[in-house]
């Protein structure tokens, strides 16, 4: 009998991804396995940089470069020059967050679920500037409460709203369009940090009305460590907005006292960069436009159902996902055992889950009454056996 077209592009996607065969993998939270085509992008620009050298690779990738931006672009329904390419999701919103001039008493309005090195951030600025951190309420069934968000816009006039769109430790995900629509309409500026989306959720930067969205490359996106982006609407280039600390790529020295920035997205960036993984980020974006998100993303999200339903019936496990919509990231306390060991003994048997304790996510944590979790994130290129796999291997270490 003729194998399904869907059968047929999990084969592929599976052979193109030389990391399927040896183990189950099952942290694209954490990081993906990259496709081959990824993996061949950076090499393959090293190679050039060793033989040409980094300057004069560079400056001979022109095009190859604007291309990345392009494909980047395509994804989340920007224009190339909305892009920034920064090192990580982290570098990417603290740039966002420091374009914003705090005084104190200014509140940055957030979620309780928000991702812990941005609810650092904002405890700094509280420590350092004075900010006001507030956080609007969880709905009960998870999520938070858009209403009494709406609310606190009208009541707090934050100076900011800084949202996680799917946070990193729980398989929910945050109303973002809602959120966004709001925020619009109470004329407050909204950064959507986006890590763990990207490539696991259809974005129109457009349709979320986000100033900026952050990202990472390495997660859902599949594409290499040490990488990611920005995205900055036209509205928050054209109101001048620019990071604290200005790098010479992003604005030209045009007097001994004087500086202008550049017109594009391009002045939260830094000179000095990563030509390989850039190749290797674009690559990434291409590999993701050809699968299809919304393919991807249905996959994704049954692969984690089957893996809550599989899983949280297995002897003192509890799944810990709560929301109105359920993210790829499938979240799980085990009476009794913590997070990592399970992680650890699972990667022994060629299973690669991940773990996080207290101090990842502290509040949803303390809330749920947990103090370790073992997270299962599926995409698309897993199979059903694959969740079978870690399933059978959890059940027998709880044995
Ligand atoms: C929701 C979320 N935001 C931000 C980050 C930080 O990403 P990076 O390590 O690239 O800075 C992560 C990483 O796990 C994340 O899950």
């Amino acid at each position: 009998m003729a194998k399904s077209s869907e059968a047929v592009d999990l084969a592929r996607w599976r052979a193109e991804t030389p990391g399927c065969a040896a183990r189950v993998h099952l942290n694209n939270a954490g990081a993906s396995l990259m496709p081959a085509v990824v993996k061949d992008a950076i090499t393959g620009f090293l190679g050039r940089e060793s033989l040409e050298g980094g300057y004069e690779a560079a400056d001979a990738a022109a095009v190859e470069v604007a291309q990345v931006y392009a494909a980047i672009a395509a994804l989340v329904g920007a224009r190339p020059r909305n892009i920034a390419i920064v090192t990580s999701a982290t570098h990417a919103f603290a740039q966002a967050l420091s374009a914003f001039d705090f005084a104190a008493g200014d509140a940055i309005l957030t979620t309780n679920a928000d991702y812990v090195s941005n609810q650092l951030m904002y405890l700094a600025l509280a420590r350092r500037q004075g900010v006001r951190v507030v956080r609007a309420p969880d709905a009960p069934e998870g999520g938070v409460d858009v209403d009494a968000f709406a609310g606190l816009l009208a009541r707090e006039r934050p100076r900011l709203a800084a949202v996680t769109w799917i946070p990193t430790n729980s398989g929910m995900i945050q109303p973002a369009e809602e959120l966004g629509r709001h925020c619009r309409e109470a004329g407050v500026p909204f950064l959507l940090d986006a890590c763990q989306a990207v490539g696991q959720l259809p974005i129109d930067v457009g349709a979320l009305q986000c100033d900026y969205l952050t990202t990472t490359a390495r997660k859902f996106l599949r594409g290499p460590r040490g990488i990611g982006f920005l995205v900055a609407s036209d509205a928050a280039l054209a109101r001048g907005d620019a990071p604290l600390l200005l790098d010479m790529r992003g604005a030209r020295w045009t007097e001994a006292d004087t500086y202008a920035l550049v017109a594009d997205a391009r002045r939260f960036e830094q000179w000095e960069f990563p030509y390989a993984l850039v190749m290797g980020l674009g690559a990434a974006a291409r590999y993701a436009l050809e699968v299809g998100v919304p393919r991807a993303a249905q996959r994704a999200h049954a692969l984690a159902a089957h893996a809550r339903a599989r899983i949280s019936v297995l002897p003192g496990v509890r799944s810990l996902d709560r929301g109105a919509q359920l993210s790829a990231i499938a979240t799980f306390a085990v009476e009794g055992r913590s997070g990592r060991d399970l992680m650890l003994a699972l990667r022994g048997q060629g299973i690669n889950t991940s773990a996080q304790s207290r101090g990842d996510a502290l509040i949803d944590l303390d809330r749920k009454g947990v103090d370790s979790l073992l997270r299962v994130s599926p995409h698309y290129f897993n199979t059903e056996d694959e969740v079978e796999t870690a399933a059978r291997a959890l059940d027998r270490l709880l044995a």
